[in-house]
């Protein structure tokens, strides 16, 4: 009763940001995302009889106020297999922890997918991207490589599936990390501030749609220019919405405006890149493959950024042992 698994985490370039239901953590819009390559989680999870209670390590030290998420997380598979024990889990992440670089979506999915594997629950990948978005509603997308839509169903369902393989159009990212420090806010609680504060919150979901289905077309024609432009107005607009709830929830330092403005000016240079941002203060740069070595250079050289990762794009959250 013992699996291991890893997970990369997704960046979203149509924002998930808002929840139609809370307990079920249903999420009002859908998103679209691409799942990275270099950047990992691993997670081995082992269950035993023996262990009296759950029990959660991340990066080899315990994470008690992550542990009732974790257990919430494993009770939905042990509810598929009655009188299922207890189980060890220990994750590590080969990137900093819950500083915008979706470490919950790459954690959830290894997670689930460890967890499922280990108990032998067996399930389909859409049933595991299920489970794993009531964890963490970006990491159902982290079930799937390349680019991926999570799309709302009638009925309240979710459905999560790949638009285009890794391997068809291959994407650079380059994230620059401006602060290793975890965020203030996490991403739950913003959505529900702003949710209720945000005059903005009612414009966000009426154009989440048209939002969706530019780049969806924009992904399928492999057309950088259309993909560019709706990725960037989603994540401005995301931060807009942010920023108009009360007190306004502001994610960015001065070097992610820098950032901003430095990729924009390449961009009129006729450099292949846009950015988008997430709820913490890195800048994420989705490039064409020939202007990511350009872009990784311009953002290390501003003051502030203190690394530079590159990622191309990867698979899905898959088990690696038993
Ligand atoms: O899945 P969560 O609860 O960590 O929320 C993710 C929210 C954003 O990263 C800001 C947007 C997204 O779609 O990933």
């Amino acid at each position: 009763m013992h699996a291991t698994a890893v997970a990369h985490p997704n960046i979203a370039l149509v924002k998930y940001w808002g929840k139609a239901d809370e307990a079920r953590n249903l999420p009002a819009v859908g998103s679209i995302s691409i799942t990275l390559d270099t950047l990992v989680t691993t997670t081995s999870v082992r269950f035993d009889r023996a262990l009296p209670n759950d029990r959660f390590t991340l990066d080899g030290r315990p994470a008690p106020d992550q542990l009732p998420r974790v257990r919430s997380c494993l009770d939905l598979l042990r509810a598929r297999l009655p009188g299922a024990p207890r189980a060890a889990v220990e994750s590590t992440n080969s990137f900093p922890t819950a500083a915008g670089l979706a470490s919950s979506a790459s954690g959830f999915a290894a997670l689930v997918v460890a967890a499922d594997h280990a108990l032998g629950t067996g399930l389909e990948r859409a049933e595991l991207a299920e489970q794993a978005r009531r964890c963490s509603g970006s990491a159902a997308r982290s079930l799937f490589g390349g680019f991926v839509e999570l799309r709302l169903r009638p009925g309240s369902r979710c459905e999560t599936g790949q638009i285009l393989a890794a391997a068809d159009w291959q994407l650079q990212v380059v994230i620059a990390v401006t602060s290793a420090e975890a965020k203030a806010i996490g991403s739950t609680a913003g959505m529900l501030h702003t949710e209720r504060t945000s005059p903005y919150y009612g414009a966000w979901l009426a154009t989440s749609e048209g939002d969706l289905a530019a780049a969806r077309r924009a992904i399928e024609d492999r057309d950088f220019a259309a993909l560019a432009a709706v990725a960037e107005h989603s994540c401005l607009k995301m931060h807009a919405v942010m920023l108009a709830s009360r007190p306004g929830l502001l994610y960015w330092n001065g070097t992610t405006v820098e950032c901003l403005r430095r990729l924009r000016e390449l961009a009129s240079h006729g450099v292949g890149v846009f950015f988008t941002v997430d709820a913490g203060p890195q800048v994420k740069a989705v490039c064409l493959p020939e202007a990511a070595g350009r872009v990784a250079e311009a953002l290390a050289e501003l003051p502030g950024v203190t690394e530079v990762l590159r990622c191309g794009l990867g698979e899905g959250a898959r088990v690696v042992g038993e």
